[in-house]
């Protein structure tokens, strides 16, 4: 791969204070010193950063809240979501909490919360940006917390959508939420043909192919350039000034892309969002007269590549179960099946 290396984003940032490294609201491991005459030297604590200040770090631990001056700081660095099951990191993590690391890899131009619900608006600019994403508690009860979410939407002049994932082929009336949506009037299944699922696919970095002398020249780029955007805008409808904040909304991204040495253009892009312990792959497209040709391969290899830099073990992806072509694709490359999510809208919306 040519171009820049991709940057760990939390290594980069304040270099001689480790604390500094941390974000607000991840869940993250620090090793502090303890005072003088403890029997241990230092300890570890390992729960969600609450709040950061020029003093001290306050972290929501299992055991309850811990104050930790910044300066006794020795070791610190976000951590991915705790495990639900057994088994392999990619296959491990729990729908919840891959659910609302991949929206951090999709950040909405407004967001807010309600309890750990997120409400989600980039107007016009893809269904995930205009959806709230009903997972865990909203500290209010279901039907309350969907009015509120309704009035959210119709402060903003928007119809209400709602993001419901579930294990794979999950029938949303099996849902608690999907079965009050369904019990609203809402139907499942909108804006996908034929009302399929959206697969949520994931795989382990070490399963992915590796870029080959015979694969084609990658670039990858930290900034968004114009001629990615527009590449981008081939594969779907975009919406100028929205679609730019999206695309560079998360804490860290990478533009990968490929281009066609004859016309000059780009013949392939993607999109690689940033995740402690974990990459995300957005917006895959190859140009229709380039495929077949291993580009697609050539990006993914490129993003497993900055991945490994990365020390991110798994891979995510989202796409439509109507999309066979590209099912085939992620197939072939190693992936599999974590979970499904389907949208839920008013039926006459
Ligand atoms: C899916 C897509 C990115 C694949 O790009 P590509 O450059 O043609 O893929 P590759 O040449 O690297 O394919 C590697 C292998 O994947 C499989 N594969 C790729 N496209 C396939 C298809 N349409 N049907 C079945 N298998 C397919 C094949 O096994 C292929 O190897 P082969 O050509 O030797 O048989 C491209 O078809 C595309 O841009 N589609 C529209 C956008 C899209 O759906 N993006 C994915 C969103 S999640």
């Amino acid at each position: 791969m040519t171009g820049p290396a991709a940057t760990d984003p939390w290594d980069a940032r304040d270099a001689g204070d480790p604390s500094g490294r941390l974000t607000v609201g991840e869940r993250v491991v620090v090793r502090y010193r303890l005072p003088q005459g403890s029997e241990a030297g230092a300890t570890d604590v390992l729960g969600m950063l609450r709040s950061r200040d020029e003093q001290d770090l306050v972290v929501d631990s299992p055991f309850g809240q811990v104050r930790i001056p910044r300066r006794d700081v020795v070791a610190a660095k976000d951590v991915p979501p705790p495990p639900a099951r057994s088994g392999p990191a990619h296959t491990r993590i729990g729908i919840a909490d891959l659910e609302l690391l991949m929206a951090k890899g999709w950040v909405a131009t407004e967001q807010s919360g309600l309890g750990s619900w997120l409400l989600r608006s980039a107007p016009r600019f893809t269904g995930r940006a205009n959806s709230a994403l009903p997972v865990g508690d909203p500290t209010l009860p279901l039907e309350r917390a969907v009015d509120f979410v309704e009035n959210w939407y119709r402060q903003r002049d928007q119809k209400p959508m709602f993001q419901v994932p579930g294990p794979v082929g999950f029938d949303p009336a099996d849902d608690e939420v999907g079965a009050h949506l369904l019990s609203r009037g809402y139907a499942a299944g909108v804006g996908q043909s034929r009302g399929e699922h959206v697969r949520v696919m994931t795989a382990p970095l070490a399963a992915l192919p590796a870029l080959t002398e015979q694969s084609p020249p990658v670039t990858g780029d930290a900034r968004l350039q114009p001629e990615w955007l527009m590449a981008y805008g081939e594969s779907r409808t975009t919406v100028p000034g929205i679609t730019e904040r999206v695309l560079t909304g998360s804490r860290g991204q990478l533009f990968m892309s490929v281009r066609d040495e004859g016309s000059g253009r780009l013949a392939g892009i993607a999109r690689m969002a940033i995740h402690p312990g974990w990459a995300g792959i957005f917006g895959l497209w190859v140009h229709p007269e380039h495929r077949r040709g291993g580009i697609a391969t050539a990006l993914v290899s490129a993003v497993a590549m900055a991945a490994k830099d990365n020390n991110m073990p798994s891979v995510y992806l989202q796409v439509s179960g109507d999309n066979t072509g590209a099912i085939a694709f992620w197939e072939e490359l190693g992936f599999s099946r974590h979970h499904d999510y389907t949208y839920l809208a008013p039926a006459d919306a």
